[in-house]
């Protein structure tokens, strides 16, 4: 495995591969690696000739009261962890290196960020959509892998990639949890036992929507109470938001019918989690 540090050495090693007629599958992280990143590796290892990893905790994407600074970091364990799992190459720029003094262009997709996770954190999109245009153009992707637990972050890279014509592919997989059911993710390492278990409210509050819906309920708006009610009951955990929406629009709904996703973030003591369940019906 590599880990290649540079811009400028990352946009070589990929004009060489393309040209040696590989594929090229990309997974961006944020590193401190899980399951969930692993799993979109073995997918890209499934598909893909070489798999490039870019680990970068892009601050463009971090609101100021956010935990950019504390975001944890251990290039070393991940290396372990990537290497282990297969991947071809490591993208491991700098800031200074991805924004340069200066650095002013910006990529917006100007629908589909204003709700949900949109909503409270302005401007985090952009930051997200700048940074992954900007990997794809070092990484040159023919398929880029991104997971399911960001359900809102697969749709807005998927409309940019549709609107700005890039000839990449962008595959979402499924939410990997621990074994309790907890999405997993990097922040989870932040909580403290009591808010660890706690947590769990989120994704059993999600299945409790399912066995409603089920059992036939399709008023959007009981769905949600039940749901608000189910989490309120635990210690430690303050609701952010609580949506049900369309799949393609992000726009809420009043009747679950077809597809829709119902996506939740809630602070666990002073973390900030998300889940979401696709139902369809
Ligand atoms: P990060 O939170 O590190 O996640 C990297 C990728 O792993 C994302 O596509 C995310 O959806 C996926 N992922 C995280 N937890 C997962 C889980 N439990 N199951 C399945 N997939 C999971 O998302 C980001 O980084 C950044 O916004 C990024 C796209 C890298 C841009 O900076």
């Amino acid at each position: 495995m590599k880990l290649v540090d540079s811009v400028s050495r990352m946009t070589t090693l990929a004009k060489m591969l393309k040209k040696e007629g590989k594929s090229i599958g990309f997974v961006p992280t944020m590193g401190y690696l899980h399951e969930g990143h692993m799993s979109l590796v073995k997918a890209a290892k499934k598909h893909t000739d070489v798999v490039v990893m870019s680990i970068f905790v892009n601050p463009l994407q971090f609101g100021p009261e956010e935990d950019f600074e504390k975001y944890p970091r251990d290039i070393k364990r991940d290396e372990a962890l990537a290497g282990d799992a297969g991947v071809d190459v490591i993208f491991y720029p700098s800031v200074r290196d991805m924004y340069p003094e200066g650095y002013a262009t910006y990529v917006n997709v100007e629908s589909l960020t204003g709700s949900l996770c949109g909503h409270q954190h302005p401007g985090h999109f952009k930051g997200v959509t700048t940074v992954v245009a900007k990997l794809f153009n070092i990484v040159k992707p023919d398929v880029a892998y991104f997971g399911q637990k960001d359900a809102q972050q697969v749709i807005v890279i998927k409309k940019m990639v549709r609107d700005l014509s890039m000839d990449i592919e962008i595959r979402a997989m499924p939410i990997i949890r621990e074994t309790d059911g907890l999405a997993m993710s990097s922040r989870n390492l932040y909580l403290s036992e009591d808010e660890r278990r706690s947590a769990l409210a989120l994704n059993q509050s999600l299945e409790k929507a399912l066995s409603l819906v089920e059992a036939g309920e399709r008023n959007s708006e009981n769905v949600i109470k039940a749901i608000k009610e189910f989490i309120a009951r635990k210690p430690l955990v303050r609701i952010d938001y609580v949506s049900i929406v369309d799949m393609k629009d992000l726009k809420d709904v009043s009747d679950i019918s077809g597809e829709v996703l119902v996506a939740l973030a809630a602070f666990v003591g002073k973390t900030r989690l998300i889940d979401n369940i696709i139902i369809k019906v």
